[in-house]
């Protein structure tokens, strides 16, 4: 039975990681979470309620400063780890090896044990230190997977548009979920409608 590290860093859109948390409870697969401090603030910032919440979707919860806590080692048996969201701040970190917290260090035990490691970026524009850092995570195995929703789904409503974004986790992943159409779906209705102006 498989089971995802999800780390929460504190970069906008937290409510992806609520969102996909949710998703992976319904479809029955476990997750551990780590959540840093400063994601603890953008939570309550942007989704105006106690990111202790989270308890209702994981198994377990760690702090970033538990370092010596299960995911820290090679041992343990995830089947990938999601950054989501994931700060410019945390992207250097695993792109320089730090592994100063526990995010950081499962972060880098991943990409050791070959494990399948995503990493949801978000900011906007990139410098080059920004691009770099990403340049370094993909070549030692990373998946780069920005925080770009798509819109030819046609979302009705920003829980929608973020339900399409993490459905396409899911589906990198392998994993069936009900969250979103595919655009094969979509495609007929596609052509079957004309759209005008109004
Ligand atoms: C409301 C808010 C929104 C933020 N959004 C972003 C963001 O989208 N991307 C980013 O890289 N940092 C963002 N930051 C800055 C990070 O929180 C900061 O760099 C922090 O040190 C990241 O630490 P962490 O990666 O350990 O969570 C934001 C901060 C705040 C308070």
């Amino acid at each position: 039975m498989s089971k995802y590290l999800i780390g929460i860093t504190g970069a906008s859109g937290v409510i992806y990681a609520w969102t996909l948390l949710k998703a992976f409870k319904n479809t029955g697969i476990e997750t551990e979470v780590i959540v840093t401090d400063p994601a603890k603030k953008v939570w309550e910032q942007e989704l105006g309620f106690e990111w202790t919440e989270v308890k209702r979707f994981v198994s377990k919860i760690y702090l970033e400063h538990e370092i010596d806590a299960p995911p820290a080692s090679g041992t343990s048996n995830y089947s990938g780890m999601i950054v989501i969201p994931c700060s410019m701040a945390t992207l250097s970190a695993i792109a320089t090896g730090a592994s100063r917290t526990l995010l950081q260090r499962s972060a880098d035990v991943m990409l050791k044990e070959k494990k399948p490691l995503i990493l949801v970026i978000r900011e906007t524009p990139l410098s080059l230190i920004h691009i770099k850092n990403m340049e370094m995570c993909a070549l030692a195995g990373a998946t780069i997977f920005p925080a770009m929703p798509a819109f030819y789904l046609k979302p009705r409503s920003l829980q929608e548009l973020v339900e399409g974004f993490v459905g396409r986790i899911l589906n990198f992943l392998g994993v069936k979920h009900s969250l979103s159409k595919s655009w094969e779906q979509e495609y007929e209705k596609y052509q079957s409608t004309s759209y005008s102006e109004d």
